[in-house]
């Protein structure tokens, strides 16, 4: 109901009637007036007189009944320990395919090997639960989907040259823009759910904590809508899962990577390799050209450009 006052209020030019508002939504003149005092109540500036009411502005907050017919999956807090935790409660209660969790910030947001992914107000965190159609071998396609869709969201939206870094993070001239991370839970031939968790500088500034990083806000000088980057992502990224088996995801993964054909360190819990990286096979590990000239296949780490 609140998406849909939103709607009215957004496409009518001027003040709109509690009559008018009741009869386009058939409820009571008292309903929409509740519904009304909860949207304000929650940030929006909506002025009401005698003759009705008046939208001046909206928070840039991913609330649920600003996503369109996703609402009923979307989950929003203000706050939580993380995303990857209640999404996974979600998941293994059963929650359909293309649930979303997201979080204003995070108390306890989780990085990749066990780091902490630092979520102050302004980006956008949230956790997206897949149930592909796809067994346990090929799970890591989803993650390479993400990533790519992110980066090409991003440069359709901001015409910023978004690059993926192996594994999985965004990176715009050098610098750490977004980072995925992704938990799954299957048996043998089986996936159950795939959930992916994606930390996005948008309007904060990560840059004192880690220089490696940049955000949205300091690439183009100004604040973006959070709000509008979430949509256009989830709706591409869902697009993509149901168009496509993602059979050759990482051949066009590639496309966009800025790791390949540099020389590069990969750090593991209990190895360093350095080398050339010449591949991604299709299963998403790196392929580094080591000194000898032998080939080495990495399935996980961190990777510094050098
Ligand atoms: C990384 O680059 O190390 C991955 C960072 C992933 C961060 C996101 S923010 C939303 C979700 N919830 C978490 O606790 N982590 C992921």
């Amino acid at each position: 109901m609140k998406g849909q006052i939103l709607n009215i209020l957004r496409t009518e030019i001027g003040v709109v009637s509690g009559g008018a508002l009741s009869m386009q939504l058939g409820v009571s003149r008292v309903s929409v007036w509740k519904h009304i005092k909860k949207l304000q109540e929650v940030g929006y500036d909506i002025r009401t007189s005698p003759r009705g009411y008046l939208l001046i502005g909206s928070p840039d907050i991913p609330y649920p009944w600003e996503f369109g017919e996703l609402a009923p999956k979307i989950h929003y807090f203000d706050e939580v320990g993380s995303t990857m935790d209640i999404a996974r409660d979600l998941a293994r209660n059963r929650c359909p395919h293309f649930t979303v969790v997201i979080a204003g910030r995070q108390k306890k947001g989780k990085g990749r090997l066990k780091r902490t992914w630092l979520s102050s107000e302004g980006g956008l965190y949230f956790t997206i639960v897949i149930r592909p159609k796809v067994p346990p071998a090929f799970s890591s396609r989803i993650n390479f989907a993400a990533s790519m869709i992110l980066a090409k969201t991003l440069r359709r939206m901001f015409n910023i040259h978004a690059m993926v870094k192996w594994p999985n993070d965004i990176l715009v001239e050098d610098r750490k823009v977004s980072g995925l991370l992704s938990e799954m839970d299957a048996e043998m031939d089986m996936v159950n759910f795939i959930n992916i968790g994606l930390g996005i500088n948008v309007n904060n500034d990560p840059t004192l904590h880690e220089p490696a990083a940049t955000s949205l806000k300091k690439i183009l000088g100004r604040e973006v809508s959070r709000k509008d980057l979430l949509r256009t992502f989830l709706d591409d990224f869902e697009h993509a899962l149901n168009e496509s088996d993602l059979e050759h995801i990482v051949f066009d993964w590639k496309r966009y990577a800025g790791t390949l054909n540099r020389h590069v360190r990969i750090v593991t819990s209990h190895e360093v390799w350095e080398g050339l990286a010449v591949d991604v096979d299709e299963n998403g590990a790196l392929v580094l050209k080591l000194a000898d000239g032998s080939l080495k296949r990495i399935i996980y780490g961190d990777c510094f450009h050098d």
